[in-house]
């Protein structure tokens, strides 16, 4: 698959947002950041889901996480446009940076391109493509949705709680995890680190094979 993907460093580009000038390393800083884009200003689903974003920017900070939006749009088009925005959810405002890429330079760099949508003038689109980013600046999630199809703002905040478990305490999350549920061990982890590393307790799920992978603990 061309373009950024998991494990990638995430450009280091400088970019002209609502909030001013933002270099991406610096602005992710030693947390997690959310770089999302939109197709573009003023279109219906995109409106609904900054604003779903900004409700839910108090439950990410507290989990350290950064948000950082891109439309193609310009920065005084941003401006108006998140009025809409915060018109549509009530109790939303959008502080978080709003990124510009009128030329098409930033969302090719950060795989955000969809080959499907143009606007009236042919200039290409942006999908909405969002990239979970590690202190490290690595990519650490990905999600490519069309046009077509607002994403869902209670799974983001869900990856993030996985991705962060999975970070800390060498778990992975198993199918429909919610916040709360067991965790399974990561294979990598012998029985007898696990017996150290979790004083909790494990529960090892009897399967046919009887390889006893399936270990379930809370975190
Ligand atoms: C929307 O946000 O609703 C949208 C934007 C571009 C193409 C299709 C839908």
């Amino acid at each position: 698959m061309p373009g950024l993907t998991i494990g990638d460093t995430i450009p280091d580009l400088e970019l002209e947002t609502t909030k001013g000038k933002i270099r991406i390393h610096d602005y992710v800083g030693d947390g997690y950041c959310i770089i999302f884009s939109h197709p573009a200003d003023f279109t219906p689903v995109c409106t609904t889901e900054l604003g779903m974003m900004a409700k839910y920017a108090p439950e990410l900070e507290k989990r350290g996480v950064k948000l950082l939006g891109l439309s193609c749009d310009d920065v005084s088009s941003h401006k108006e446009w998140i009025k809409d925005v915060e018109a549509y959810t009530p109790g939303s405002l959008v502080t978080y940076p709003i990124a510009a890429d009128p030329k098409r330079e930033v969302i090719k760099q950060l795989n955000m391109v969809d080959p499907d949508e143009e606007d009236a003038s042919g200039n290409q689109l942006p999908s909405r493509a969002l990239h979970v980013v590690g202190p490290d600046k690595k990519v650490k999630l990905s999600m490519l949705y069309p046009a077509s199809t607002g994403r869902n703002m209670d799974e983001v905040l869900r990856v993030v709680e996985s991705l962060q478990k999975a970070a800390r305490h060498k778990v992975a999350t198993p199918v429909n995890w919610k916040p709360g549920d067991p965790v399974v061990i990561s294979p990598s982890v012998s029985n007898e680190e696990a017996k150290q590393m979790f004083p909790q307790g494990f529960d090892t799920t009897d399967l046919p094979s009887k390889k006893g992978y399936l270990r379930f603990t809370k975190v």
